[in-house]
């Protein structure tokens, strides 16, 4: 619309001069009139800068409407939730703590971002509505192979070598997402638990990509190893650990993350 009131605009202003040229010379020879079309070309020169800024401008806010338009729809961002049991407490040996246990529901919800020309996802798993650990920011980097979790209770960056086989390749996530459709929910589903150690302090973050960089910059960044992985670690040693659930999968993973 303001494209098409424009061009009336530089029609009118064609007409006009079109107009002015058509006037006889001999009518335009008095010094009073040379002043008056003086001033009218200072005029034009005035409504023709104001219309070049008013283009600039729509055309800036035209650059950033459609750009916004594109990266939400490029960036494939679902806000999703999962309901889930925790089916891992019937270990207990209580008949009846293990009935009432194995019955109880939990509620999951993120959002995710699907790249799939970046092959990476990004995850924002809010304050949970339990106790059931803390918000965390995710990146699993396909094309580094690394996974980086930002505590956000502690502002502390973890980082550990990509597990595929808890982590859905972005194309099959994003597929996986469309099917159960933005805004609702997987079909039931259960938890994995995972139990990561804190390894040793990360100095150089830079070369891990730019989207875990982006993500630890400026925090405390550790590396982690499965604590399965650790020879000599006892079971039962005491560790302060924070505990992640999110998923990226059918099922939800709780990541333990424990520090020694
Ligand atoms: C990936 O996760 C699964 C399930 O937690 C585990 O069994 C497997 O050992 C892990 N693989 C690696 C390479 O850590």
């Amino acid at each position: 619309m303001v494209k098409v009131s424009f061009n009336a605009a530089l029609a009118q202003k064609d007409v006009k001069k079109d107009f002015e040229t058509l006037i006889p010379a001999e009518n335009r020879d008095t010094e009073a009139a040379l002043v008056v079309r003086q001033r009218s070309r200072a005029w034009c020169w005035c409504v023709c800068l104001g219309i070049a800024l008013f283009l600039s401008g729509v055309v800036v806010a035209g650059a950033y409407l459609y750009r916004y338009y594109v990266v939400e729809q490029d960036n494939e961002v679902f806000i999703c939730g999962v309901n889930y049991h925790e089916n891992d407490y019937m270990i207990t040996e209580e008949e009846e703590m293990m009935e009432e246990q194995s019955f109880r529901q939990r509620l999951l919800q993120e959002r995710i971002q699907v790249l799939v020309p970046d092959q990476v996802e990004i995850i924002h798993v809010p304050v949970p509505d339990f106790e059931d650990g803390d918000p965390a920011d995710i990146v699993h980097d396909f094309q580094r192979r690394l996974t980086a979790y930002l505590d956000l209770s502690l502002d502390k960056c973890y980082v550990i070598p990509l597990n595929t086989s808890v982590v859905m390749p972005p194309t099959d996530l994003l597929d996986l997402l469309i099917n159960v459709k933005a805004g609702t929910y997987l079909p039931q589903s259960y938890l994995v638990h995972e139990e990561m150690v804190v390894t040793e302090r990360l100095e150089n973050i830079e070369n891990l990509g730019a989207f875990i960089y982006t993500l630890c910059r400026g925090k405390d960044t550790y590396k982690l190893q499965r604590r399965d992985r650790i020879l000599g670690m006892q079971k039962r040693e005491a560790l302060t650990c924070h505990k992640i659930r999110h998923f990226e999968n059918t099922f939800v993973v709780e990541t333990l993350i424990c520090e020694p």
